[in-house]
């Protein structure tokens, strides 16, 4: 068996526990955890376990490297410190495992691929679903000309999400965060990036790479007492690839989805949920089930990343990958820069105080028919409060280009 990969665990609050608890139990020793990075790691649910095995916690990267070198750093911290925190540790010969989304903002990305390329360490962006086996398969059949050519791809994302969710730190829902950092939060850029990023990524032309979107057109909008939105609908153009469309919000009284509908010429691919399986249906009525989406993929990219820095497999969803996903958000802000706050007197709170949602009356089924309809809200709808952002180009395609 080979020795365990040496691991920095940056940020164990939150999702980083994710990370803490398969390490903590794993029975294989893959990894063995050399250090926490965490300036407020004593409020995480791990960290008298992580305290009980003597791992040396610091408040800072640059304080963990003073002392240690770690085979792989697996940062699960605020979208704001992504870019520099990987920058930081390639810089020290760490491979990186970062949680998505890959970071706020282009020249970030551009900063994260360039510092890569300079060390040729491996990274590995935390979008899980692209490293579980019914994304890698369907994308395999994608890639094999199984389905025919990719024509439209949407999704739809109703999740609501409370007050709590909001103050559970002091960048929710921030464009920028205290320091003027740039975070740009939103559905789209985290709990929901995930189906975005995924059609993306399945639409890419290799099996580490997404579509490049070239145009955008956005309508952005917040329910919350929030500097960025909660609320999204976007049509995306790419290059040779689908048209994308995406929906979601976190200002509806009602969870539904993810549920998408993936057309291409031979075939449409379908998922009603989570739970369901991916079910591809083709032209000659034939069904093909790829399993589903959120079985393996949390485990797989950490074993996969680390099976990857041993010389066994690749990463399969690095920076190249998951850039294009920070691109639309960018171009976003671009296609609709004035968001839309929704009339007061049609946002009401639902739930027990202390955990309320706000809900944009009638939004849900507004987003459902537009997804049915393959059209934007503002396409569809003459309410007063719509707010249609124009086509844009999407910048920043040279630099990915390269
Ligand atoms: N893959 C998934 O399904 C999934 C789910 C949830 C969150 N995430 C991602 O995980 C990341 C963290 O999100 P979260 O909701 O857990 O955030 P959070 O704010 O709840 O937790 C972030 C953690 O980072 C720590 N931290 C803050 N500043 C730090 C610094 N300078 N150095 C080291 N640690 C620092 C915080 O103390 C905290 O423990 C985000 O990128 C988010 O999108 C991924």
């Amino acid at each position: 068996m080979s020795d365990p990969v040496s691991i920095v665990l940056v940020g164990i609050g939150g999702y980083g526990g994710t990370y803490c608890h398969l390490l903590l139990n794993d029975k294989q020793s893959r990894g063995k955890i050399v250090g926490v990075v965490d300036p407020f790691a004593e409020k995480a649910q791990f960290f008298s376990e992580l305290k009980k095995r003597k791992i040396p916690f610091y408040d800072t990267l640059a304080e963990f490297y003073t002392q240690h070198t770690a085979d792989l750093a697996i940062l699960s911290t605020p979208i704001s410190l992504h870019s520099r925190q990987t920058c930081e540790a390639l810089e020290h010969g760490s491979h990186v495992l970062c949680e998505k989304p890959l970071c706020a903002h282009p020249a970030e990305a551009a900063a994260m691929l360039a510092a890569q390329r300079k060390s040729g360490l491996l990274v590995a962006i935390g979008y899980q679903w692209s490293f579980c086996s019914a994304i890698q398969s369907l994308k395999a059949d994608i890639l094999d000309g199984r389905l025919g050519r990719p024509v439209q791809f949407k999704t739809l994302v109703l999740w609501p999400r409370t007050d709590t969710y909001y103050a559970r730190n002091n960048w929710a829902g921030a464009m920028k965060n205290a320091d003027g950092d740039w975070v740009y939060d939103s559905p789209a850029n985290n709990a929901c990036a995930h189906y975005l990023h995924n059609m993306l990524y399945l639409a890419g032309s290799s099996p580490e790479k997404s579509v490049l979107p070239v145009r955008m057109q956005a309508e952005l909008y917040r329910a919350n007492p929030i500097s960025n939105y909660d609320t999204a609908a976007f049509r995306i153009t790419t290059q040779d690839g689908p048209e994308i469309l995406f929906y979601t919000t976190h200002a509806s009284s009602r969870t539904l989805g993810p549920i998408f509908k993936y057309t291409f010429e031979e075939a449409t691919v379908e998922f009603s949920g989570r739970g369901g399986d991916i079910v591809a249906t083709f032209a000659n009525g034939q069904q093909k089930n790829y399993g589903n989406p959120d079985q393996d993929g949390v485990e797989e990219k950490l074993w996969g990343t680390i099976r990857a820095i041993r010389g066994d497999g690749s990463i399969l969803c690095g920076i190249e990958a998951s850039m294009k996903q920070t691109l639309c958000i960018y171009a976003a802000t671009l296609s609709c820069p004035a968001i839309r706050s929704f009339p007061c007197d049609l946002v009401y709170k639902a739930g027990v105080p202390g955990n309320q949602v706000r809900v944009m009356t009638g939004l849900a089924e507004l987003l459902e028919k537009a997804y049915l309809e393959s059209t934007l809200p503002a396409e569809i709808s003459n309410a007063f409060w719509l707010n249609p952002g124009k086509s844009v180009p999407v910048p920043m395609t040279s630099v990915i280009r390269q």
